[in-house]
């Protein structure tokens, strides 16, 4: 059997005595799309942010490409790594934010530049031809010289994911990509992340654009209260339903409302 390119073994996740995540289990396949769904506050992005180690878990482990997250294995056991070490092994999962969190300082070439030579320390002239590609492919190669504050949200966007791309990553881990975006600008960040899937990019994508996830997902994994309460294939995703109206719906028996809230997703 191949390695799963993610693994997240049982991962919990208190901030103080606030338990956020509780015994999550996924593994992600090479080349495989899964979307995270779940309620404002469910915890989709705390699982991201431990997927890559943003965010320690309490419990549990991450394996990447079957290497544990934030450990190394030594005569059995796990020891923790340095920070910087941590920082350094980061660089397998890239991650797209809400928010781009792009360098205002730098131009959108040196944006998708800046991490392969700094991190990698590989040759600029190389660097420089593939981050050129990268914005090719995310349509902006004409804005390389530009810098982000002259650009829309969603090419703002889209250089976010050629610089996540720049590193080569195992896989891409999306957090809501689109949902700080105007409607209007939403479409042309989703096709990029429609072309990356085709291309077999493993990807793992919180969203609440259910139509998008059900049409470019091999596998939704639907969050409640810190641990997963449904999933399967996304073609049982029904594609009318925006999760957005869910927010506000009192949470009084989660599971028993979850049951609820997930057949209104569910074909
Ligand atoms: N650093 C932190 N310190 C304390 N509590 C936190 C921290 N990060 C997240 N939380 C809490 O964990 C819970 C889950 O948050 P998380 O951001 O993972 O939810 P989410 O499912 O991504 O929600 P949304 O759809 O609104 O983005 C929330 O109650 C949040 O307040
Ligand atoms: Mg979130």
């Amino acid at each position: 059997m191949t390695v799963p390119v993610i693994s997240a073994r049982h991962i919990s996740k208190s901030f103080g005595l606030h338990k956020v995540l509780e015994d999550v289990s996924l593994d992600v396949a090479q080349g495989e799309a899964v979307c995270l769904l779940g309620r404002s506050g469910s915890g989709k992005s705390t699982f991201l942010r431990c997927l890559n180690m943003l965010e320690r878990p309490s419990s549990g482990v991450v394996f990447v490409q079957g290497r544990p997250m934030g450990y190394r294995e030594r005569g059995g056991k796990l020891i923790p790594l340095s920070a910087a070490e941590e920082s350094e092994q980061r660089r397998h999962l890239g991650m797209v934010f809400q928010q781009f969190n792009l360098f205002p300082h730098f131009t959108v070439l040196q944006n998708v530049m800046e991490a392969p030579l700094r991190v990698l320390r590989r040759p600029r002239a190389d660097v420089r031809d593939e981050a050129m590609a990268l914005l090719e492919r995310v349509g902006l190669a004409g804005k390389a010289g530009a810098y982000p504050n002259r650009l829309s949200g969603g090419e703002q966007q889209r250089v976010a994911i050629a610089r996540a791309l720049a590193m080569k990553p195992e896989a891409v881990l999306f957090d809501e990509p689109t949902s700080a975006l105007d409607p209007e600008l939403v479409s042309d960040v989703l096709a990029v992340i429609r072309s990356l899937v085709e291309s077999r990019i493993t990807t793992v994508i919180v969203t609440h654009e259910i139509g998008f996830a059900r049409e470019i997902c091999d596998r939704f994994i639907f969050i409640e209260g810190g641990s997963i309460v449904e999933e399967g294939p996304a073609e049982r995703l029904s594609g009318g339903a925006v999760l957005g109206e869910l927010v506000g719906v009192p949470v009084v028996a989660a599971r028993e409302i979850t049951a609820r809230i997930a057949g209104a997703f569910l074909t």
